[in-house]
């Protein structure tokens, strides 16, 4: 299976992603391409250490948002993947690469969804809004990509204790090293090797 993990940022998840492969956790897989939209993401650092063919598209080259997502999409395209990572991707999904991609896009969100996300949940603030209303478990989902702001159906999910005097760092940290770096890579392997399922409820489910 040819997976894309396209990126913003700092790349932890995509790390996680490129150990499983190498330390055989994630199998029948090959990480065949980085697509960032920020050209200072650290994330191309790690995609190129481990040699894996970067591109970076980024809005601010294009005069207009269509021209950025026709480009976007061509550089998605180009890779010729099976499925799409998202990995702290923080570019709304081009409604055209929805449709061309239909349930082989997926992405992984900091917080037990329905719970803390949706426009303006990203990154620390999810996390800020968790110790704001004094949840006692957090954790990340990973889920297929639909039209909606992470409204696609959950594949997988896992838990987080949310300790007293946490800060929205410590917290994110032991969200990514707790949930987040530890299901994607188990989603992503279950994919490639054919253990995704819908039950009679409707709802996806994967098998370990
Ligand atoms: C983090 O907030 C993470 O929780 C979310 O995306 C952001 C960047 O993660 N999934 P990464 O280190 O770039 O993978």
């Amino acid at each position: 299976m040819r997976a894309v993990v396209m990126v913003s940022g700092g790349g932890t998840n995509l790390q996680a992603i490129l150990d499983a492969v190498r330390d055989g956790k994630i199998t029948n897989t090959e990480i065949c391409g980085v697509i960032s939209n920020r050209t200072d993401a650290y994330a191309l650092e790690r995609a190129k250490k481990a040699g894996i063919p970067a591109v970076c598209v980024s809005r601010k080259a294009y005069a207009t948002r269509a021209e950025f997502e026709t480009a976007l999409l061509a550089a998605v395209d180009s890779l010729k993947p099976d499925l799409i990572v998202l990995a702290g991707f923080l570019v709304i999904i081009p409604a055209e690469m929805i449709r061309r991609y239909e349930r082989r896009i997926i992405n992984i969100h900091p917080s037990l969804i329905p719970s803390f996300c949706g426009d303006g949940f990203y990154g620390l603030h999810v996390h800020e809004q968790v110790l704001a209303r004094g949840v006692k478990v957090t954790g990340a989902t990973v889920h297929y990509v639909d039209e909606g702001t992470d409204t696609g159906p959950i594949l997988l999910q896992k838990a987080v204790a949310v300790e007293p005097n946490d800060t929205p760092e410590v917290l994110q940290r032991r969200v990514m090293e707790q949930a987040e770096w530890i299901i994607l890579p188990q989603v992503i392997d279950a994919i490639a090797n054919g253990r995704v399922s819908k039950d009679s409820n409707g709802n996806w489910f994967v098998t370990m």
